[in-house]
C-alpha cells in the first residue's frame, strides 16, 4: 500500500525501470547550470563553491546583534542574515506606544542610521553578503545599509545581499504588512528600478514560501503559491515599464526544508524547472540568469519540538541534508532550542556546525544533483511539478496571486492543511518523537537565553538623543519631499534616502508614507 507524501502524493514501496519508461532525461532535466535547471542553477554547484552558510540572527540592541554576527563570522558562517524586531518590521520606532514589549524581542531594534552604523560596526560591507528579513519597510533598511556602506567608503555597486521585500506572503502568512497591496507593489517596483542602476549586485526580493510552510502549507502549496507570487511581481515590474531581463536576474526565493527528505528534494527540483519554463515561455526572458531559480532554505522551525529538544539536532541535520541534496544556494539551520527560546551562543554554534559537517565531512558536495536518474526522485519530481502547475492554474483562474489573496484563497487552503496536520498529530497517525511517541515522563530542565528587559528604555534614550542632535528642519523638509513623491509616480527611494541620511527615523519615514498610502485593512474571508 502506497505511503502518502506531505502533499498527498503516493510514494510507492518499490519503483523500477518501468517508472522511467519514455522519460527523456535531456528534455526533463537538462545539464546542471542549463535550462530548465532541474539539476541546479550552476554547472559546478557545490563542487565549485559550497552553499552559503547564512544563519538568521538578531536580537536586542544593534550592539548586541553586532556581537553575535562577529561571533558567527568567527565560527565560520559565510553570509549574514539579519532578524529585525517587530516594531522595525512594522515601521514603528522603539518609543512608539504600539512597540511596547516587542523592542528587541524577535530581532534587533533599528530606528535610524545611528543604529544601522552600530549593527555593522567592524564588518566591512564589501566583504560580506547580508540578507535582511524585512518586508514592508524593506526600502528603508536597504537604504540605511547603502548609507552605512558609503560611510565605510564602500561604493553601492560593491554591496551584495538580499532584502526579503515579499509583501504578498505577508498578507497570506506572517502578517508584517503596512500598506495596501497596490502601493506595496509600487514600492517593490521602485526598489527593482533603483537597484538596477544603484546597487546592481543586490537581490531585490526573496520570494518566500517558508512562512506559508510554517503556517501549514504542503510542499506543493508552498511552491505553487510562492511561484504565483513571483509571477505577480514580474507582472508588476513589467507594468511599471521595466524589461524582464532588467530585474529578473536579481529575483531570489526562500523555501523551507522539512524532515521528509525525498519529497523535499523533488520539490526543489520541480520548482527550478517550473520557474525556468514560466520565465522563458510566459515572459520571454532571454538572459539565462532570468531563468534561474536561486534560493535560500531554512530548516523547518515548525517541526522543532520543545520536548527532548536535543532530538531537534537530528531533525535539523536531516532537513539540512534535504536542502543540500535539493541544490540550495544558501542555508540556515535552526538551533535545537528554538522551540523554547532565543538560541544561546552554544546552540547557535551547533546549528552552524551541522552545516559544516554536511559540507566538509560528507560527500554530498562531491557531485552535482546525485539523485538525478533515481526512479523514486524523478517520479516524485514529475508528480510534484504536475500538482504544482495545477494549483498555480487555480490561482491564475482567480485572477492571479493578489486577487486570490483578496478572496482569501491561499490562506484558506493553508489553514485546511494546518488543520489536517494537527488532527493527524493528535491522533498519533503523524508520529512526532517526544511528543506523541517515545515520550519522557519528566522533561529535563533547560536554561534559555534572556533578552535584557531594559532594552526598551535604552533604545528610547538613543532616540531622544538623536532627535536632540539632528537638524530638525532638514528632517522635516526631507519628509515633506518624500510625501510629495509618494503621492506622484516618481521613484520614492531617492527622497527616502535623503530623509534617512538626515537621521529621520524608521517610524517617521513609514508614518510619512502611511499619511499618503494608508494602512492595509485585511478582508476577513471565512
Ligand atoms: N559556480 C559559479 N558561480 C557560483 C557558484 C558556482 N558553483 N556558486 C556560487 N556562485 C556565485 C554566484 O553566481 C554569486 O555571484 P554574484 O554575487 O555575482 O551573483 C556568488 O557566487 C554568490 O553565490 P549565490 O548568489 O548563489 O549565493 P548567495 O548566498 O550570495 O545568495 C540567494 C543566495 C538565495 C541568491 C540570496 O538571495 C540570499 O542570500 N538569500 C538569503 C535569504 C535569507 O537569508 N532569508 C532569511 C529569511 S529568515 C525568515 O524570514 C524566517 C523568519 O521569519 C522566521
Amino acid at each position: 500500500m502506497a505511503h502518502h507524501s506531505e502533499s498527498g502524493l503516493p510514494i510507492e514501496p518499490v519503483y523500477g525501470p518501468q517508472t522511467l519508461t519514455g522519460w527523456d532525461p535531456v528534455e526533463r532535466l537538462g545539464e546542471p547550470g542549463t535550462y530548465p535547471y532541474t539539476r541546479g542553477v550552476y554547472p559546478s554547484m557545490y563542487t565549485g563553491r559550497p552553499w552559503t552558510m547564512r544563519q538568521y540572527a538578531g536580537f536586542g540592541t544593534a550592539a548586541e546583534s553586532n556581537a553575535r554576527y562577529r561571533q558567527l563570522i568567527e565560527h565560520g558562517t559565510t553570509g549574514l542574515s539579519v532578524a529585525f524586531d517587530l516594531p522595525t518590521q512594522m515601521g514603528h520606532d522603539s518609543d512608539a506606544p504600539i512597540a511596547h514589549g516587542e523592542v528587541g524581542k524577535v530581532g534587533v531594534a533599528i530606528d535610524s542610521i545611528d543604529d544601522m552604523r552600530v549593527l555593522f560596526g567592524g564588518i566591512p560591507l564589501d566583504e560580506v553578503s547580508t540578507s535582511m528579513t524585512i518586508n514592508a519597510p524593506a526600502a528603508l533598511l536597504l537604504l540605511l545599509y547603502q548609507l552605512v556602506g558609503e560611510e565605510q567608503g564602500v561604493p553601492a555597486h560593491r554591496l551584495s545581499g538580499t532584502i526579503q521585500n515579499d509583501v504578498l506572503k505577508e498578507y497570506i502568512a506572517r502578517g508584517t504588512y503596512i500598506f495596501p497591496p497596490q502601493p506595496s507593489l509600487r514600492l517593490i517596483a521602485d526598489i527593482f528600478r533603483y537597484c538596477r542602476t544603484e546597487i546592481p549586485r543586490w537581490n531585490t526580493i526573496s520570494i518566500s514560501g517558508y512562512h506559508m510552510a510554517e503556517a501549514g502549507a504542503t510542499p506543493v502549496q508552498e511552491i505553487a503559491f510562492t511561484l504565483a507570487d513571483g509571477i505577480e511581481y514580474v507582472r508588476t515590474a513589467l507594468a511599471a515599464g521595466m524589461d524582464v531581463d532588467d530585474f529578473a536576474p536579481r529575483l531570489s526565493f526562500f523555501f523551507v526544508a522539512r524532515t521528509t527528505i525525498l519529497e523535499e528534494v523533488a520539490k526543489f527540483r520541480a520548482a527550478r524547472r517550473i520557474w525556468a519554463r514560466v520565465m522563458r515561455e510566459e515572459f520571454g526572458a532571454r538572459d539565462p540568469k532570468s531563468l534561474m531559480l536561486r534560493f535560500h532554505t531554512q530548516t523547518a522551525g515548525v517541526q522543532l519540538t520543545a520536548q527532548q529538544p536535543e532530538v531537534n539536532l537530528v531533525r535539523v541535520a536531516v532537513q539540512g541534508l534535504a536542502a543540500v541534496l535539493g541544490g540550495t544556494q544558501s542555508l540556515h539551520t535552526n538551533s535545537f532550542d528554538e522551540a523554547i527560546a532565543l538560541p544561546t551562543d552554544k546552540s547557535a554554534r551547533l546549528a552552524l556546525r551541522t552545516q559544516q559537517v554536511l559540507a566538509y565531512e560528507t560527500d554530498v558536495t562531491a557531485t552535482v544533483d546525485p539523485f538525478a536518474g533515481s526512479y523514486a526522485i524523478e517520479r516524485l519530481t514529475d508528480e510534484v511539478e504536475e500538482a504544482t502547475l495545477a494549483l498555480m492554474r487555480r490561482v491564475e483562474d482567480l485572477g492571479g496571486a493578489v486577487s486570490a489573496i483578496e478572496q482569501g484563497f491561499q490562506k484558506g487552503e493553508i489553514e485546511r492543511s494546518a488543520y489536517r496536520i494537527a488532527r493527524e498529530t493528535d491522533s498519533g497517525e503523524r508520529v512526532v518523537i517526544g511528543v506523541n511517541r517515545f515520550t519522557l515522563d519528566a522533561e529535563e530542565p533547560y536554561e534559555p537565553l534572556r533578552v535584557d528587559p531594559e532594552i526598551e528604555a535604552r533604545q528610547a534614550e538613543r532616540l531622544a538623543r538623536l532627535r536632540e542632535e539632528r537638524d530638525g528642519r532638514a528632517v522635516t523638509a526631507a519628509l515633506d519631499a518624500l510625501r510629495q513623491t509618494a503621492g506622484g509616480t516618481e521613484n520614492v527611494l531617492p527622497p527616502m534616502k535623503e530623509a534617512l541620511r538626515s537621521r529621520a527615523t524608521v517610524g517617521e519615514v513609514c508614518n510619512a508614507l502611511r499619511e499618503v498610502w494608508g494602512d492595509y485593512e485585511p478582508t476577513d474571508v471565512f
